[in-house]
């Protein structure tokens, strides 16, 4: 994701109490604090929700304080990646109501992932309600609008064994996390720029799909250098001239009439947004098209491009940086259509509208 733009937290960074004896907990920001938009992810809420797997079999997911997990050094994730996240949002909505954005998509996903990394398969009835508990037991530090608690499911593989480099780990490890996090793009809306990257993909091809921190990490260095020598927001990855997504959000081209984007194949991440923003496209009547994008056509497109994710929402892209040149996209500002479909979708997240597809599931204490 790109670096959001500075935000001034009052809330300290967490707080680690180093103590043989007692469980150490983090740092809790208030309702006060939380408010005064906290840079994303970086602030814990005081609850989170674990559930151990013992040779596969998940436990009953304990709302616990928020501190820090005990790991055998020999574990399996520790050593040979098995490890896997999920991030969702639930708003709070004008009517002061907290609701989970599609989280049965999100449990879905976290599903296909384990089951591409050999973890043990979360049930989804055990994976919604830890992600429901943890909300719930957050309640209280649940931003208003343009604010959300963010959802940070993560599942290790706990074996210890350092010598199972090819046996799937049987114990595990899950817990919902949960972060209040304001406007990614606090401070006003701003386009991004994009470094076009041809030869490298974002991860493997059998791994595009899989929210697995290894994936990121094989993005961080080709968007660092990105940001260092061009001034780059995001790496947008074009392997051999076909677009696929950036390091943390899909990639979307809009006119007046229609809406294009990659069909879903397994090389790279099947967005929540980007199908909620699919969906809502067809429904405001643009023509939908899911097709492969070629480097080609993008430099030469004369509408929006945009950035679909939990975090970024929508984001409209205004420059790409393509073998050293900068391209302009349309006009470079921020694109109406981008706004429409933004607003149309945050006004469903927020309550302000009919939620005509059920997608949001109201969470109460
Ligand atoms: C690589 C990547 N692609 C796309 C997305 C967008 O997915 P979603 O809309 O489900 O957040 C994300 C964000 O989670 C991502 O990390």
């Amino acid at each position: 994701m790109t670096t959001p733009p500075s935000t001034s937290s009052t809330v300290s960074a967490p707080g680690v109490t180093a103590s043989a004896a007692a469980t150490p907990s983090v740092t809790a920001p208030t309702a006060e604090t939380t408010a005064a938009a906290p840079a994303f992810g970086s602030v814990p809420a005081p609850t989170m929700v674990r559930s151990d797997v013992i040779a596969g079999v998940f436990g009953t997911p304990q709302a616990v304080p928020t501190a820090p997990l005990a790991i055998h050094p020999f574990a399996h994730a520790l050593h040979y990646g098995s490890a896997c996240f999920e991030g969702l949002k639930a708003h709070r909505g004008y009517d002061g109501v907290v609701r989970l954005f599609r989280p049965d998509r999100h449990v879905a996903r976290m599903r296909r992932t384990a089951e591409l990394l050999c973890l043990p398969v979360p049930p989804a009835e055990l994976l919604a309600e830890a992600i429901r508990a943890a909300v719930a037991a957050n309640l209280d530090v649940a931003p208003a609008a343009p604010g959300a608690l963010y959802l940070r499911p993560l599942l290790l593989g706990m074996d210890p064994n350092i010598g199972a480099a090819a046996a799937p780990s049987e114990d595990a490890l899950l817990v919902v996390l949960a972060s209040p996090v304001g406007d990614y793009f606090a401070g006003g809306a701003r386009t991004l720029k994009l470094l076009v990257e041809t030869e490298l993909p974002r991860t493997t091809p059998q791994f595009g799909e899989a929210k697995a921190g290894a994936n990121y990490v094989m993005a961080l260095g080709v968007t660092r250098r990105a940001r260092a020598e061009h001034g780059a927001d995001q790496v947008l990855f074009a392997p051999g001239g076909d677009v696929q997504e950036t390091g943390a959000a899909n990639f979307l081209l809009l006119d007046d009439d229609r809406v294009v984007t990659r069909a879903l194949d397994g090389s790279f991440l099947h967005g929540i947004t980007r199908g909620s923003v699919l969906q809502l496209a067809r429904d405001l009547g643009y023509q939908v098209e899911e097709r492969d994008i070629h480097i080609d056509e993008l430099l030469a497109w004369d509408g929006e491009a945009a950035l679909a994710g939990t975090a970024a929402v929508l984001s409209s892209v205004g420059t790409l940086v393509h073998e050293g040149r900068e391209v302009t996209i349309g006009s470079g500002q921020v694109g109406p259509n981008t706004v429409r479909l933004r607003d149309a979708l945050l006004a469903i997240q927020r309550a302000e509208v009919a939620d005509p597809h059920d997608w949001m599931v109201a969470v109460d204490g």
